[in-house]
Order: structure tokens, then C-alpha cells, then sequence
């Protein structure tokens, strides 16, 4: 197990990345198709920034990424259409990243691990919880959210409730990530809007009229 995280650790300084975590997404991406040129894409637990890295490269100049994170990330040598944000992801509001809705949120946010694998589970399952309790205020009808978590007992439970807000939500498990075996990563694509998931009606809300959703998933969701 060292030597395939060693290799992943040699490929990203090979590559200038700042950690192996870029290959997930990178994979993901390749895959499932999450990002697309022009967006803006709202990266949370974004340190040291890889992710960020991939994605501003993914989106290109017209696109955009705000990259949140508790701990505080060297800003030199990103792309100029990369922002960071220090701060508790539950505690901010649209207003300080941005003011508009997102097209694609992502999250490889985990919590401190102890060793306590029910433990750690759990508290990864509050940060997907929490994620997707703020998924209607940050990502627009349409958009996609990625965001890793740690499988366990309540892992079915999240899926469901991904799979009740979006089109499709599907677990998938990038190459880069087998040496860790509990994570996960949850691909969701296409939020539902608000009057999609109110089948009693209730028309669409303001920010859902000036974002028009997207088209339906494409290609990448058949495998
Ligand atoms: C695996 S690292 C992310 C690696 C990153 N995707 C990259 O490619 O460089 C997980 C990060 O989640 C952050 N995190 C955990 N809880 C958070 C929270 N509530 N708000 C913001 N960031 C959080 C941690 O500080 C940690 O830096």
C-alpha cells in the first residue's frame, strides 16, 4: 500500500502538483464529467490545493474557482482564476464567496482522523450532510457537487439522500484512491430544482430563474 501512495506522491511532484489528491479528481473528471469550460466551481476543503489546480485548468480563463478551506493555502503559483477563502465551510455565506450560485461544487473535505473508524465515518457523514444542507443556496439547478466521504454504516443513507436532490448520484472510487480503502467519493449530477423535488408545485425560486439549469448528465454517467 506505501508503494502505490508513494508513486502517487512521486507522479504530482513530477507533475507540479501540490499533493496526489490531484489524480482523484483528475479521474474523476475523466470519467464522470463534472466540470465543464466557463464554470464557476466552489472547492471545498481545498488545502493544500490540487484540486484547485486541476479544476482552474479544467474550467480555463473564462471559468473560475474559490477554493475554501480551514487552514490557510499559499496562494503563489495558482492559476489568476483561483480565489482562496480561509473559514469554516458551514459558516459562510454566498455573499463572501462570490454572491452567485455555483455550477459545480466540490468536496474532498474530511475531518481530522483519529483511528476511530466509526468515529471518523460519522463525522464524515456530518460534513456531506452539512454540504448537501447548503447544496440549494451555492449550486444552481442543474449543477454537479463531488464530495468524498468515509463508507461505513450510514453511507447508503447519504446516497439516498444525494439521489433524492439530483439527478444521479453514483459512489465511484478513483485509482488514486485504492490505497485508501474507506474513501469514497459521491458524484452527483444535475440538482433537482426546487419545484423537481416539490412534486405539490411551488414554482421555481428566484435564483433558480436566473440560472437556467443545465442539460441533463451526459456521456460519462453510462459506466
Ligand atoms: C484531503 S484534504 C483536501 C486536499 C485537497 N483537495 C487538495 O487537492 O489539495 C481535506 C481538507 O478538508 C479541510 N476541511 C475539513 N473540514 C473543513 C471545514 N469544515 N471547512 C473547510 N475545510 C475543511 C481540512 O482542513 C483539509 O485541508
Amino acid at each position: 500500500m506505501r508503494d502505490v501512495q508513494d508513486h502517487w506522491f512521486r507522479q504530482a511532484k513530477r507533475e507540479g502538483y501540490r499533493s496526489r489528491a490531484a489524480f482523484k479528481l483528475t479521474e474523476i473528471d475523466d470519467k464522470k464529467k463534472v466540470l465543464s469550460k466557463g464554470d464557476r466551481v466552489l472547492d471545498c476543503g481545498a488545502a493544500p490545493g490540487s484540486w484547485c489546480q486541476v479544476a482552474a485548468r479544467r474550467v480555463g480563463p473564462r471559468g473560475s474557482v474559490v477554493g475554501v478551506d480551514l487552514k490557510s493555502i499559499d496562494s503563489s503559483g495558482l492559476p489568476p482564476n483561483v480565489t482562496l477563502l480561509e473559514a469554516d465551510l458551514r459558516e459562510i455565506e454566498l455573499e463572501s464567496i462570490g454572491g452567485t450560485m455555483f455550477d459545480v461544487v466540490l468536496s474532498d473535505m474530511a475531518p481530522d482522523t483519529t483511528g476511530d473508524h466509526f468515529g471518523d465515518h460519522h463525522r464524515s457523514i456530518r460534513l456531506c450532510n452539512e454540504l448537501l444542507d447548503r447544496a440549494h443556496i451555492w449550486l444552481r439547478p442543474g449543477g454537479n457537487l463531488v464530495m468524498k466521504v468515509f463508507e461505513g454504516e450510514a453511507y447508503r443513507d447519504l446516497l439516498d439522500r444525494a439521489g433524492s436532490m439530483f439527478s444521479k448520484a453514483k459512489g465511484f472510487k478513483p485509482v488514486a484512491s485504492r490505497g485508501e480503502s474507506v474513501e469514497m467519493f459521491v458524484i452527483c449530477a444535475g440538482q433537482l430544482s426546487a419545484a423537481e423535488r416539490d412534486q405539490d408545485g411551488g414554482g421555481p425560486t428566484e435564483a433558480e430563474q436566473i440560472a437556467p439549469p443545465r442539460p441533463k448528465p451526459g456521456p460519462g454517467w453510462s459506466s
